[in-house]
């Protein structure tokens, strides 16, 4: 019997970075990625000292009643969503989320979008691979071009402002939403200009949401929203599907209310709405904006130096450095 702290992680990473916590727990991890519900997840976590998680595992009172010797929930994302923060708080258990390793890669992939969706990428492949390419038309796939068009970006954290820096190299004039204006400074690294969402609806061409899924969120992109924006303009979204009503943006692509959307997240992923699969003027992806091999071997590796931390090993002993409720400690 070892009196080595317990640590599950709930789906396959790395081993080289899982390695380091082996000195100093035992580790047990998912072999493969499977969605537990919330009885089996209660069930994993009650042995725990700590656990690393991700997106799918939803946890909050139910799934931590059994967990007395939990200290740490470290979360593989920026977005904790999944997590009842203030539940475990109350119960004394440390959060931790993997902010500022993937900024640079979802800022590429939101581009990857934006690109993908003004030139219609997705819809001529699909063309070409279903063998209807009998001749190369001057007049067709007419894109809409992107230099010098209204960058838009809902939500000004870090991702925003790494998605806003490379619109200088389109000349696009770039205006955004945030919560809090961002410092002087900051508005002229990204060469960005604070609106009120009204102005920020109605004069993008892209319209990018980059900002964390929460009650006051959810659906901040709906119907009302939507008919606030241009007809050619195009929405892209890499932050939670829950921040869009799904079924109101679907229906003005489908009524070309709007002329196009980039979708990496959905509000029941896996499950994508049929409504959306059946649009062409849509680019879709499987949740993957973070998905770099650099990217993602940062993502762990920040979750380990989290649960490091939390049980005073490693340079941040005792200072969990992606805390989300320092009040804990
Ligand atoms: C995040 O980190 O929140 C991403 O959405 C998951 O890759």
């Amino acid at each position: 019997m070892t009196d080595k702290p317990r640590v599950w992680i709930s789906r396959p990473t790395f081993a080289d970075i899982v390695a380091r916590l082996e000195p100093y727990f035992v580790v047990s991890a998912e072999l493969e990625e499977r969605k537990l519900d919330s009885g089996e997840l209660a069930a994993k976590l009650a042995g725990q000292d700590a656990v690393i998680v991700g997106l799918k595992e939803h946890i909050g009172a139910p799934e931590i009643a059994r967990a007395k010797r939990l200290r740490i929930v470290a979360n593989l994302a920026v977005g904790y969503d999944n997590l009842d923060l203030a539940a475990l708080s109350a119960a004394g258990i440390v959060a931790s989320n993997t902010a500022d390793v993937l900024n640079e890669s979802v800022a590429d992939f939101a581009w990857a979008m934006l690109l993908g969706v003004a030139r219609q990428m997705s819809a001529a492949e699909r063309w070409l691979r279903a063998g209807q390419w009998h001749a190369t038309e001057f007049k067709a796939w007419l894109g809409s071009d992107v230099r010098g068009r209204t960058l838009g970006i809902l939500g000004m954290g870090r991702i925003g402002q790494a998605i806003a820096r490379r619109a200088i190299g389109f000349g696009m004039p770039v205006i955004y939403h945030n919560r809090s204006p961002r410092p002087a400074a900051d508005e002229r690294a990204c060469h960005a200009r604070h609106v009120d969402k009204p102005q920020l609806l109605g004069e993008s061409d892209f319209l990018v949401l980059a900002l964390p899924l929460t009650a006051q969120t959810r659906h901040a992109i709906g119907a009302p929203e939507l008919a606030l924006m241009k007809p050619t303009a195009m929405l892209i979204n890499i932050a939670r599907g829950g921040i869009v009503d799904e079924i109101a943006l679907a229906a003005a692509l489908r009524e070309g209310r709007l002329a196009g959307a980039a979708l990496d997240v959905f509000e029941g992923e896996p499950q994508v709405r049929p409504e959306l699969l059946a649009l062409d003027n849509v680019v879709l992806s499987p949740h993957i904006a973070s998905a770099t091999t650099g990217t993602r071997r940062a993502m762990a590796s920040v979750a380990v130096d989290n649960v490091l931390a939390r049980f005073g090993h490693g340079p941040h002993a005792g200072h969990p450095p992606n805390i989300l409720n320092p009040n804990v400690l």
